[in-house]
């Protein structure tokens, strides 16, 4: 199969996130000095998609507005001859196609994703949740995507989570098939932990076929009374083979208040012009024993 759309969710409430959340929508916060929405379109981008499909909330458009050109913001920049910063301003609309979806009430992830119907058509397509950021060496979508094409068949972005955990993830029902590769049984959105078939949770990157729209469409309300992704790809996986993949490399969640942070930390320990000032901190700090106080 060959994915060239990639539907992106950026319409949640962020309730999570508040009140950091409460004008600007989650996704546009920003880790380190980038949108979390850009860090996952680069990580799409770099997995060889093609278009965009953001799925937003009617009266919450920023996200879209972040990929626009900015006329006047360009032109001040060139004429401070600010050359550096322009490029990274430039750089945010030449990145991919744009599609928008509007989702018009928070009915739930799988009802969101079904509002990329037309926009997304007849193809297999991939799912990314701007809350879960990777940091990998292979985009965690691209490992997806090798995993899809070569199989013929959906995939989820699987990781191994911590029993008191559970509760906040789609936990899957496998069977190994081969190191990192499990095929899927079954799935439950947010079970108890004593009802859990395993484990393994699924984060926010997923490929999928068509046919999970129609199958979306008739999705009845579940966990939290919402129509659930979840319960979608358990109806998919009755009547395909589906598989998950136990990406490899660091996932951060964002509407998690720590892992907010430590993504903050993560990723800019990576900027060589951030690092050395940020270790030399880090290093004080610990070395006060500040950090440990508690310990
Ligand atoms: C969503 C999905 C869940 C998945 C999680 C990954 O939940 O419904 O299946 O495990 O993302 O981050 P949410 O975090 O929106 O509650």
């Amino acid at each position: 199969m060959k994915v060239r759309k990639a539907v992106i969710v950026a319409a949640g409430l962020g309730t999570r996130m508040l009140p950091a959340s409460k004008v600007i929508p989650k996704e546009i916060l920003p880790v380190v000095d980038k949108p979390a929405l850009q860090v996952v379109v680069e990580e799409a981008v770099a997995s060889g998609i093609e278009e965009i499909v953001l799925v937003l909330s009617p009266n919450r458009t920023i996200g879209l507005d972040h990929f626009q050109p900015a006329p006047e913001l360009e032109r001040h920049l060139e004429q401070r001859g600010k050359h550096d910063i322009l490029e990274s301003v430039r750089q945010t609309n030449q990145l991919a196609r744009f599609t928008a979806a509007w989702q018009d009430q928070p009915l739930g992830l799988g009802h969101a994703v079904l509002q990329a119907r037309e926009a997304v058509g007849d193809e297999p397509f991939a799912v990314m949740l701007p809350d879960d950021i990777f940091d990998s060496e292979r985009p965690c979508l691209r490992q997806l995507l090798d995993t899809s094409e070569a199989l013929n068949a959906p995939s989820v972005a699987l990781m191994r989570v911590a029993k008191s955990e559970i509760p906040k993830y789609g936990i899957v029902e496998v069977r190994p098939a081969r190191p990192r590769l499990y095929e899927l049984r079954g799935m439950v959105e947010k079970p108890p932990i004593e009802q859990a078939p395993s484990d393994f949770a699924i984060v926010g990157r997923y490929v999928l076929t068509a046919d999970i729209f129609d199958l979306l469409a008739r999705g009845r309300p579940g966990a939290g009374g919402e129509i659930q992704l979840t319960d979608g790809l358990l109806a998919l996986n009755k009547k395909r083979k589906m598989f998950g993949y136990e990406f490899e490399g660091t996932r951060y969640d964002l509407g998690d208040r720590v892992g907010y942070l430590t993504a903050q930390i993560g990723f800019a320990l990576k900027r060589p012009e951030l690092a050395d000032n940020l270790r030399a901190w880090l290093r004080t700090r610990l070395e006060s024993g500040h950090f440990l106080a508690k310990l």
